[in-house]
């Protein structure tokens, strides 16, 4: 038992020394290749294959992973690229960077930092002639007033402003006359004031000259609920909403 406790301390140390040494030889060899000297291919292009524009929740992982593509100059997938992801403050990565595997691709968890809003992520890699390449992507946090806006969407709402279906939920949108919007469709709801999304949640279309099929919930929903889904939609949007008087102050 406490041979093997010395083994291990033994191997962790080794480790650091070895991690040490390539770190030290890696900072003196930087001129020689940017992208460090892991990549074995350059890439042309980054493109995104999926986990963009998520929506979680505020310091907590993303539910998708992000996975990112490089390709050559002409559209092939490239194998042992090193690409490297960045965010703001507070976001992790996991792991940070790395190669491209197999089909040109590279997987990492994202957590975002624990305020909400919307975070705009960046994967690098190196290209031939020593250029960076960029790929920006966008996620957004919630915290917990905009998450209960979200839980309040998804059991009420989102049966008929989400045109796609779920194994857990059919869609009934297909149904509907008059098709409502998705949340995130900024170019509507950013017209709406927040009295006018009040109106209409709590009194339904009518209140607003709108469809009756948009039921009305004020006898349903608190007033809390009501504003936590109308921080949350707000917060989804896109293009993002600006509240007019952020726009006066920004000027
Ligand atoms: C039974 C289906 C149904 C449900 C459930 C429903 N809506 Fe609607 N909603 C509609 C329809 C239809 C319209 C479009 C009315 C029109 O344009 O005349 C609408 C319109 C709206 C609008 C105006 C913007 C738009 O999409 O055109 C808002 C905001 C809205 N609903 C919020 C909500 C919220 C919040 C909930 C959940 C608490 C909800 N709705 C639940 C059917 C529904």
């Amino acid at each position: 038992m406490m041979m093997k406790r010395i083994s291990l301390v033994v191997i962790v140390l080794c480790l650091a020394v070895m991690e040490f040494a390539l770190a030290t030889s890696g900072c003196a060899r930087r001129s020689a290749s940017a992208a460090g000297p892991a990549s074995k291919a350059f890439g042309f292009a980054l493109v995104e294959s999926s986990g963009g524009k998520q929506i979680g929740a505020a310091g907590a992982p993303l539910p998708q992973p992000l996975v990112v593509q490089v390709n050559d100059e002409q559209g092939n997938a490239l194998t042992g690229t090193e690409v490297f992801f960045r965010g703001p403050t507070g976001v992790s990565f996991d792991p940070p960077s790395g190669l491209t595997d197999s089909s040109g691709q590279l997987t990492s968890t994202v957590t975002l930092g624990g305020m909400a809003g919307r975070y705009q992520l960046v994967a690098s890699t190196t290209s031939k002639t020593q250029k960076k390449v960029e790929l920006k992507i966008e996620e957004i946090a919630l915290d917990y007033q905009r998450r209960l806006g979200q839980l309040l969407d998804d059991k009420y709402c989102s049966r008929c402003h989400n045109p796609e279906s779920t194994p857990e939920r059919v869609s009934n949108y297909d149904n509907l006359e008059v098709k409502p919007h998705a949340f995130t469709e900024g170019d509507v709801l950013n017209k709406m004031s927040d009295a006018d999304l009040l109106s209409i949640i709590n009194h339904g279309g009518p209140a607003l000259n709108k469809s009756p099929l948009m039921p009305p919930y004020g006898y349903t929903l608190s007033k809390t609920e009501i504003q936590a889904l109308i921080a949350y939609i707000r917060m989804v949007s896109d293009p993002p909403y600006q509240a007019p008087g952020m726009v006066y102050a920004q000027k």
